[in-house]
């Protein structure tokens, strides 16, 4: 009861004490005013997160549509799920645990969306990420909740980031001390933001798409 109401406390002077600042949806859905979203099954992960939390990355998939995904963390695959049914037909979402019991991946197992889906298998910190380096246009960073390990996960996710990609990490909220630290310490931190209203914290990479200099103009 008195952790509940600490963690209440601290929810509350996170804007504070975070030092990240806040962003509306408004503002990362740049003016957007028609996202047709898709949900669906969220009630066979409960823990994965409130409605708001899936709403925004539904949103935010939906919005920018993303050709590659790269998830660090499937656990049930609530989110990986959503990303397969808030994309294109020819997005491709990888998502990647280090655990194989018969729970990870089990919200879209057998479902249309696993169609879309590469599950792999390994520890974020090891794995061999050449196939997907400077290539993926949204990358989640859901794994080991560390401070070290948000820290090694985060140094991944930017290698993996394609020109013009986003980074959503999860659960920036005091129940997750090392995500919050590991965040708040980042070089970049400056430019992450809190999505208000929910525990994802989102960065936009301000590189063109398409680099200008590579684009070869007909003689
Ligand atoms: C919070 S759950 C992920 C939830 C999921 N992203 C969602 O939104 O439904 C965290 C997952 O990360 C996995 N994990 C923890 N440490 C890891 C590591 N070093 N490498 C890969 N996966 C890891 C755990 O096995 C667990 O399934």
């Amino acid at each position: 009861m008195l952790s509940r109401a600490i963690n209440r406390f601290q929810e509350f002077l996170l804007p504070l004490t975070s030092g990240i600042s806040a962003t509306n949806m408004e503002v990362i859905l740049e003016g957007a005013t028609n996202v047709p979203v898709q949900l669906s099954d969220w009630h066979r992960d409960y823990g994965a997160g409130s409605m708001w939390d899936l709403l925004a990355v539904c949103m935010i998939a939906r919005h920018y549509n993303p050709k590659i995904c790269f998830e660090i963390g499937t656990g049930h695959g609530r989110t990986t799920h959503h990303l397969a049914l808030n994309t294109s037909d020819n997005t491709k979402i990888c998502t990647l645990d280090i655990s194989d019991t018969d729970v990870v991946g089990c919200v879209f197992r057998g479902q249309p969306s696993a169609r879309k889906i590469r599950k792999l298998l390994g520890n974020s910190t090891s794995f061999d990420y050449s196939e997907w380096l400077g290539r993926v246009d949204l990358v989640i960073v859901d794994g080991d909740h560390s401070y070290e390990g948000v820290q090694e996960d985060t140094r991944r996710a930017f290698e993996l980031l394609a020109p013009g990609g986003y980074i959503l990490w999860d659960d920036f909220a005091p129940g997750w001390p090392g995500v919050v630290k590991a965040l708040k310490e980042h070089d970049r931190a400056r430019s992450f933001r809190r999505i208000a209203g929910t525990k994802w914290v989102y960065y936009a990479d301000d590189r063109n798409a398409v680099s200008e200099s590579l684009v070869v103009q007909p003689a």
